[in-house]
């Protein structure tokens, strides 16, 4: 059957591979894929369940996507999938409370896309019949480098999902329960990934899971003796696949994004320094400071640790830039772990920082805690963090003034550098003409927060005019 499918991907780079993946069957199965949903046959959104907020996000696409099919005639026939992590999340619950959903789908369904559109159509729903759910239990799927996939992402990057799962017991999370276990794949198979994204021009891979730096430990208790180091050697580890896709021909950054502090190791810092190719960034998401909040998070380190991996870090790999994220408003907390927390930012100066306001999660251990933060509360503490920031950002950012910086262009007159990850960092605004996609040496003349410029003298970006003009 030839059909028109729209997909609506919401929440992480996690996610919008699974899009990606489910594109890839369709076009596979000769369906063509739209983006406006009004004009399409089937309507996939693929949600995210993260936090209250996502959930609403997700919620608000598909009753949306609901009322546009009622409002024209020749949308009414439309099949409505939801897909994704909110799917998985509330596959009992969720048929029952939104009946205008045609059909349910799991996260291990995604490969299934196809089959599942043929069997809505071949079953027509009688009015009053519930939604079809797909949906096989707990997640274990994890793609492959044959995997079909067809790319959302510009030409010059690309995502490549090299585990899936999460084995952390953080208190504040629900991912572990959505997306399973954690598994790696292979590193021959991600590396034959890379080669063949490298082939068709891409200039960024960036490596993502729920934690890389766990990436190939869950195939170790298989070994003889588990104790044996072999982050180091041949071993399925980090270092491994970092070496491997750092010796695959051609100019190209890799980028290590979600990693988890307590997988750190020297062996890590001293590859990442070895390899070129890979991007002088990390993100690496520490959440807190303080030993109460550490503890009652479950965070499996302790300030101590990470003070220490910071500076090992920073001495092992010169020209670093760390991405961190940090929770305010957590159950507990006091104004004594967030002065330490603020004394720790104002020190430690990170180069890119992002603060959430703590989210009480159903599911959660720490939506049980007692001692939850008031609003109000978590709201003067993630202000006081932000304006500390901004003062930081804005030494890290003048500091690039006068230097050369490597950038990837994104769009006319707008890039990245090394330390600024797709859709999360700052930008690098440039001349207009350097061409899109590749890479160009420009040299910073100036910065506007947490954007840099490399324009002549007086130039400024179209987005600053109009912003200077609305004040
Ligand atoms: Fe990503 Fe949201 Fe799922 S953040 S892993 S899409 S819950």
């Amino acid at each position: 059957m030839s059909l028109k499918v729209s997909i609506i991907s919401l929440g992480c780079a996690k996610n919008l591979v699974d899009s990606e993946v489910m594109i890839g069957h369709l076009h596979q199965a000769g369906m063509s894929v739209i983006p406006e949903a009004d004009k399409a046959d089937v309507v996939v959104v693929n949600t995210c369940s993260f936090i209250d907020s996502s959930k609403e996000e997700s919620i608000n696409h598909i009753l949306e996507v609901n009322q546009q099919r009622g409002m024209r005639k020749r949308n009414q026939a439309q099949k409505l999938i939801v897909a994704g992590c909110m799917a998985q999340r509330f596959n009992k619950d969720l048929p029952d409370a939104l009946p205008e959903v045609d059909a349910f789908i799991g996260l291990d369904q995604v490969t299934k896309i196809v089959p599942i559109i043929d069997d809505i159509y071949a079953k027509e729903r009688a009015a009053g019949d519930k939604p079809v759910t797909f949906h096989e239990g707990r997640s274990t799927w994890i793609p492959d480098y044959d995997t079909p996939r067809f790319r959302l992402t510009p030409k010059h990057f690309a995502y490549i999902k090299i585990a899936e799962g999460c084995n952390h017991p953080c208190t504040f999370c629900i991912i572990p329960q959505i997306r399973g276990r954690h598994r790696s794949r292979t590193v021959e198979s991600v590396v034959k990934e890379a080669r063949q994204l490298v082939a068709e021009g891409v200039k960024e891979i960036n490596l993502i899971s729920q934690d890389t730096t766990y990436f190939g430990m869950d195939t170790w208790e298989q070994r003889p003796n588990p104790r044996t180091p072999v982050d180091s050697g041949r071993g399925t580890a980090l270092t491994t696949l970092l070496r491997e896709l750092n010796a695959i021909e051609g100019d190209f950054w890799i980028r290590l994004l979600y990693t988890h502090p307590a997988h750190w190791s020297d062996e890590l810092i001293k590859t990442i320094a070895e390899c070129p190719k890979v991007a002088r960034y990390i993100d690496i998401p520490l959440q807190h400071i303080s030993d109460h909040m550490l503890g009652k998070m479950q965070r499996e380190t302790s300030g101590d640790y990470i003070r220490d991996l910071i500076a090992r870090i920073r001495a092992g790999i010169p020209g670093i830039a760390v991405r961190t994220t940090f929770i305010v408003g957590f159950p507990g907390e006091t104004k004594a772990d967030v002065d330490e927390l603020a004394e720790f930012i104002e020190q430690t100066k990170f180069e890119r920082l992002g603060v959430f306001r703590y989210s009480q999660e159903d599911g959660t251990r720490a939506a049980k805690m007692e001692e939850q933060v008031a609003k109000k509360t978590k709201e003067s503490r993630w202000h006081r963090l932000m304006a500390l920031q901004k003062d930081i950002a804005a030494q890290v950012s003048a500091s690039y003034v006068g230097k050369a910086l490597r950038v990837l262009v994104e769009e006319p007159g707008v890039a990245r550098g090394e330390a600024d990850a797709p859709d999360i960092d700052g930008r690098v605004y440039v001349d207009k003409k350097l061409k899109v996609g590749e890479f160009h040496d420009v040299v910073i003349t100036g910065f506007h927060e947490y954007d840099l410029l490399a324009l002549p003298p007086g130039v400024e970006p179209r987005e600053y005019k109009v912003a200077k003009q609305a004040q």
